[in-house]
Order: structure tokens, then C-alpha cells, then sequence
């Protein structure tokens, strides 16, 4: 199951009986791993309504009792950290302003509050070591609760995406310019993920091509690939997560996993509304060792056993989205 936000958080951005309840189910008809929905690392990373946290203990705490049932139901579920850097507004951070690769602002007007995203101020050189600090401290946090693992989102245009990508990373400083330096703040990141926390549990999510808008890409995709993926590979990471938010797989990620598989030996997840059919190639052709499914799961919290008994999946409708079940 892949990542999705929600927006049922409890008070103090928790997580509730019902966010408990609502894995649990997909738990009990088999899925193996779920990512969690997006969840957000420090109050100064927000951008979204009421989305869970993962800055205090008593976050953590909100969430034993859920990750418990799931492992009671038989599987395993990842915590995917957030920070949504420029994609934000004030009015998310409780007034703290929002921080990201550049100063420039994101096109586009923040559907939940229907306003233009905020100016964002971009990072100071030395500021960065305390962005870390915020990750390591959700990761603690994700562990604390029981967590199998934890995701680090590095994609679909947040803050670490606004550092990979060449379109808005204008930074004059070692984290700007060449692929080496862009690539340089979510490989120090890695490079401490690696250090603190078994390499079983550290899982990344990169978006190379997508779906934002219109359908979108790096704009020098291949040779950041060409960099990224075998530095990752040699630093110890073994398991990577190609998504290509809600666009046709075949055109986004799944072109991206055929360039990468030869340069990636290790655990790769993919996958967006793919038929069982289409699945199952992908894996017995090695293209993937795992497929996601995010929407499908979502509108059917039996969505394994309709797949096995072949049975027909409910579509995912806006309506559906607006409650958990
Ligand atoms: C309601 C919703 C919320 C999502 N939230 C997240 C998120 O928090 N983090 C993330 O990495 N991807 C998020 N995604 C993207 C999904 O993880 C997945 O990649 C995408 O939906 C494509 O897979 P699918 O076609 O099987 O749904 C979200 C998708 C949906 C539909």
C-alpha cells in the first residue's frame, strides 16, 4: 500500500482509533507492507490539514496501538516523513515561515486553503544540519512507536525534491548547481539514516517523472539517475521506492525503473494502478521486486482478496476520499 494523506489526524496532529482501524483492515485482508500516509517530521514542515506529526513523544505514542494491530494482522508498515518545503503556507506552520532550496515561490494555489503557496525562504548553508535534525528526531520518534521502517519522502516536488530538481534549485552554495551538489542534501540525509538505523528499515521515495500538473520530469533526468542511484547503492541504502505520483506508469516510473534496474540490485517498489496482469509482468520481468498500489487499496480495503477471487474493485471517487473506511 502506498503513502496517502488523509487529513484525519486527532488533536496535536495525532494519530486516532480511527487511522488505527482503517490500516488494520487492509492489514487483515494481506497487505504486506504499508507505507504510511504522509507524515510530518517538525510543525515548520506542514502544508497540509490536519495531517498526523512525528515531532513529540506523544505523537509516537498515538501511534503504537495502530502499528501493534497491523503487526498483530501480519504485516509491516513503514512511517513516510515528510517536509513539504515550499509547497506550503503560513497558515500551516503556525505562522513559521516556510523554508525550502530557493526563495522562489510555487506556482499554483494550495487547494486546501485556496491560497497562492507562501514565499518561501531558502536555507541557509548552515541551517541545513538542523533540517537533519528534524528527520533523525522523526525516525527516533517512528521507532519509539514500533514502526518496522521508516520512508523518507524525496519526491513529488517537497523539500528534498526541491533540492534534487534543476527547475527550482537555484542555490549558489554546495547544495546548488551540478548534479553532484543538488543531489548533496538527501545523500548527507542518507548518510545519517544509514548510520542511526539498520539499512532494513530506511526505505527512500524518489519522482523523477510524474504527474504534477501536467506530466513532469527532471530536466536532466537520465544523468542525475546515472549519479544518484549508484551513489545510494554503494552507500548501503537497499531499498528504494520509484513513484511517479498518480500519472500512467508505464510512460513515468516504469520508464524510470527500466533505466535504473541494472544499476539498482536491491529491493525495488513501484507501481500505480497497475492491473494484476500488468504486476505480475513487471515482477517475473524483474523491472520491480514489489508493486504498489495506492487508490485501489484506499477504495477497496479489501482489495486483496477481490484481486485473488477476481472479483470487481469499487473506483476511487471523491466522496470516497472524504471519509475512512
Ligand atoms: C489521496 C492520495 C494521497 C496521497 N498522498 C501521498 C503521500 O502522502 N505521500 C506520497 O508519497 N504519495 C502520496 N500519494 C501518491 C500515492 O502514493 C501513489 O503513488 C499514487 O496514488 C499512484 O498509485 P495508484 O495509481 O495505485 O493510486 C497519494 C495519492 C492519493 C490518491
Amino acid at each position: 500500500m502506498s503513502a496517502m494523506t488523509r487529513g484525519f489526524a486527532g488533536v496535536g496532529h495525532t494519530c486516532t482509533k480511527d487511522i488505527a482501524a482503517y490500516y488494520e483492515r487492509r492489514a487483515l485482508d494481506g497487505v504486506a507492507l504499508i507505507l504510511s500516509e504522509g507524515i510530518i517530521i517538525h510543525p515548520s514542515a506542514d502544508g497540509y490539514n490536519n495531517v498526523p506529526h512525528l515531532h513529540s513523544s506523544e505523537q509516537a505514542n498515538s501511534w503504537k496501538d495502530c502499528v501493534s494491530k497491523i503487526h498483530t494482522a501480519g504485516s509491516k508498515i513503514f512511517a513516510q516523513l515528510w517536509h513539504c518545503g515550499r509547497i506550503s503556507h503560513k497558515d500551516y506552520t503556525g505562522g513559521i515561515p516556510i523554508v525550502s532550496s530557493t526563495n522562489r515561490q510555487a506556482d499554483g494555489v494550495n487547494r486546501q486553503n485556496g491560497k497562492p503557496f507562501g514565499i518561501p525562504r531558502a536555507l541557509k548553508t548552515s541551517e541545513i544540519p538542523r533540517i537533519y535534525d528534524m528527520y533523525i528526531n522523526a525516525a527516533d520518534k517512528a521507532f519509539s512507536a514500533g514502526f518496522d521502517g521508516v520512508e523518507i519522502h524525496m519526491g513529488h516536488g517537497y523539500l528534498i525534491d526541491q533540492f534534487l530538481d534543476a527547475h527550482i534549485n537555484d542555490r549558489k552554495d554546495e547544495y546548488g548547481g551540478s548534479i553532484e551538489n543538488r543531489c548533496r542534501f538527501a545523500i548527507e540525509l542518507l548518510k545519517l539514516f544509514l548510520i542511526n538505523y539498520d539499512s532494513s528499515k530506511v526505505m527512500i521515495r524518489i519522482s523523477p517523472s510524474r504527474m504534477m500538473g501536467g506530466l513532469y520530469e527532471w530536466p536532466d533526468m537520465e544523468k542525475m539517475l546515472k549519479y544518484l542511484i549508484p551513489k545510494i547503492e554503494k552507500m548501503g541504502l537497499t531499498l528504494l521506492d520509484i513513484s511517479c505520483a498518480n500519472a500512467d506508469y508505464y510512460s513515468t516510473s516504469g520508464k524510470v525503473n527500466r533505466m535504473i534496474r541494472e544499476m539498482w540490485p536491491h529491493l525495488l517498489i513501484s507501481g500505480a494502478s497497475l492491473t494484476p496482469i500488468q504486476a505480475d509482468n513487471e515482477v517475473k520481468m524483474k523491472w520491480v521486486d514489489m508493486v504498489t498500489w495506492g487508490r485501489s487499496i484506499l477504495a477497496n480495503p479489501d482489495f486483496i482478496s477481490k484481486v485473488k477471487n477476481d472479483k470487481a474493485l469499487i473506483e476511487m471517487t471523491n466522496e470516497i476520499r472524504e471519509r475512512l473506511y
